[in-house]
């Protein structure tokens, strides 16, 4: 089990009783960005909470928690067929508002992209965000990560044309150059 301690935020797996909300959670996420959350498909989606805090073949992903309360989730995925070897691509959710504009966010995606570069073999990680995510634009581009465009009609939504993502990105040779 990898675990990651910042100063206020601690990155580890999901424990087996907070698997059940962290199950709706995803859903729910997953039916607000257009995709069909089905139920045959839930086995596999608890499995991969029940996985969170280990390297799979295609993802490590962690809680996020602070002062021994989950608050959001925070995930790194790479995918041999999908991506070529040593590109993770970051995500994250910080569920409630009230925990939001706190500076927990940039903690857990600094805490995550250190891990990718440090032990998973990252030469790069990517991430990407809706033109309107000014929290998250803001979190990427003080933890150093550059701008590289905008991928046009890229997230399909429940209500609505598929939206404008930003795409930014931090290479190891960017972080060299930062030391
Ligand atoms: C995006 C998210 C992860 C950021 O985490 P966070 O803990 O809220 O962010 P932080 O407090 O660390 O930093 C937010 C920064 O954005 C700034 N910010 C927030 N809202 C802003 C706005 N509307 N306009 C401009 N800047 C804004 C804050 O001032 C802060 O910058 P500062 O520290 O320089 O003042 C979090 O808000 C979240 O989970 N949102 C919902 C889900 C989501 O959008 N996930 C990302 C999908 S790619």
């Amino acid at each position: 089990m990898i675990e990651l301690r910042g100063e206020r935020v601690l990155l580890r797996g999901y424990r087996p009783e907070e698997v059940d909300v962290a199950l709706e959670r995803i859903e729910e996420s997953m039916r607000r960005f257009g995709h069909d959350a089905r139920d045959d498909a839930r086995a596999a989606r608890r499995a991969r909470l029940e996985r969170s805090g280990t390297r799979t073949e295609w993802e490590v992903m962690f809680a996020i928690v602070v002062d021994g309360q989950v608050i959001g989730d925070v995930q790194g995925r790479c995918s041999d067929q999908a991506m070529p070897q040593g590109v993770w691509e970051i995500g994250i959710e910080i569920h409630d508002e009230h925990d939001r504009g706190r500076g927990l966010g940039r903690q857990a995606i600094a805490l995550l992209t250190d891990h990718l570069f440090e032990e998973q073999g990252a030469h790069r990680v990517q991430a990407t965000t809706d033109v309107d995510n000014a929290a998250m634009r803001r979190v990427l581009e003080v933890l150093g990560f550059t701008h590289e465009g905008t991928l046009r009609g890229f997230m399909p939504m429940r209500d609505g044309p598929p939206r404008d993502y930003e795409m930014y990105a931090i290479t190891e040779d960017d972080r060299m150059r930062n030391r």
